[in-house]
């Protein structure tokens, strides 16, 4: 293995966005930048998405002096030991395990970001780095889901293909699901609002039903002829979980949500449920509070690994789009302004991208 010298003067500190006590957000200067380790490149931030998860970092889930955020996009400017396929210039992608308690300065609000794992990809020239900066949660999140419908990824996909409902169809978790369920031969169907319907047939979507029609469901399970058998709901409340569990067919299936669903929706013994742990694609597990928590699992690694490899070739090859994005201008200290945009519901069919 080749070892690549750090080619900057390594920056001891940065700025980043920080949770202080009582959840008070701040920008904190001269945090403390860990030296890097075999396999990590240090990113120069030049975009992050905002994501719903963001938002939801309140009591337990604080790690107090933690860096908030997700998503990041920007430039690599240093290389750790033993390093292959990376260069400083390169524009690259990627997650972060953020508010671990573990790793507190890990997440991706900061002037920098060092690489976690291999959840990350480099940027072709044909994806924007703002484009770039939506697909780490979205990535990881639609492949776990994927994973626990016990469905392929593109790289196996199947001969005969079946009906998948992702319910929320246009949430950037959907936009994503709906791409790699297609290119894994399967037959994405999606419940949305009529304004999205052209877009997530683009994407993939043979079909969409609008979620606001009281008969969703009684479509869904005609158009299906009561044969769906999975479903992956991207909005979980007890409506989305009762209209899946509705629309699954006859034989019932598997259902999967981003979130813990409501049981006393989750009404039928011949559907296996679960839901995704986007955080949990790491690897190193999650320091939540419980049903958040989890430990270390490197089979989940493995999968992680496999997955942003295979998200790399699709990039490449431009058959991965990325979700619409809504820019602001002015980095850390324009951050809250997203999280406001996002936690207000202001956003449809877009990821708020804060640039820097
Ligand atoms: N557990 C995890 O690790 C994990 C990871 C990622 C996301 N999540 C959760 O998954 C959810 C989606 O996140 P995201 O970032 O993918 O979404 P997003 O892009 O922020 O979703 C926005 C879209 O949701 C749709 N929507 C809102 N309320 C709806 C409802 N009641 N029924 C149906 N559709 C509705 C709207 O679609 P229309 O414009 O078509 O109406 C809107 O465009 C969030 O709650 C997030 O916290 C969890």
């Amino acid at each position: 293995m080749r070892t690549k010298m750090v080619s900057i003067k390594y920056p001891p500190s940065q700025r980043a966005l920080v949770m202080g006590t009582g959840e008070k957000l701040h920008v904190q200067d001269n945090i403390e930048l860990p030296q890097l380790q075999p396999g990590e490149f240090l990113v120069r931030t030049d975009a992050v998405a905002v994501n719903p998860s963001d938002t939801k970092m309140r009591g337990d889930f604080v790690t107090v002096g933690g860096i908030l955020g997700t998503d990041y996009a920007g430039t690599v400017v240093a290389l750790g030991p033993q390093v292959e396929s990376i260069h400083i210039g390169d524009r690259v992608c990627g997650a972060q395990n953020a508010m671990n308690a573990n790793t507190p300065l890990r997440g991706s609000f900061g002037e920098y970001n060092i690489s976690a794992g291999k959840i990350w990809l480099k940027l072709p020239a044909s994806l924007s780095t703002e484009g770039g900066a939506t697909l780490g949660a979205g990535i990881s999140t639609a492949g776990l889901g994927i994973k626990l419908l016990q469905l392929p990824l593109p790289d196996a996909p199947v001969e005969k293909s079946t009906y998948v409902l992702v319910y929320g169809g246009s949430t950037a978790t959907a936009t994503i699901a709906i791409q790699l369920l297609r290119l894994a031969n399967l037959t994405p169907i999606v419940t949305c609002s009529p304004k999205s319907a052209a877009r997530v047939k683009e994407l993939g979507a043979e079909e969409a039903f609008d979620y606001h029609d009281p008969d969703c469901a009684n479509k869904i399970k005609s158009y299906t002829k009561s044969n769906l058998r999975y479903a992956l709901d991207c909005i979980t409340t007890v409506e989305s979980t009762t209209s899946c569990f509705a629309a699954l067919g006859r034989a019932g299936g598997r259902y999967v949500s981003l979130d813990p669903f409501a049981e006393h929706a989750a009404t039928r013994a011949t559907v296996k449920t679960d839901w995704v742990l986007g955080p949990s694609i790491f690897g190193d597990g999650s320091t939540w509070p419980a049903p958040y928590g989890r430990p270390p699992s490197e089979e989940i690694r493995a999968y992680g690994q496999r997955l942003w490899n295979i998200a790399q070739k699709l990039v490449d090859e431009g058959k991965l789009q990325h979700h619409p994005v809504r820019v602001l201008e002015g980095g850390l200290d324009e951050i809250p302004a997203g999280l406001d945009l996002v936690r207000l519901g202001k956003l449809s069919g877009e990821k708020c991208v804060v640039r820097f």
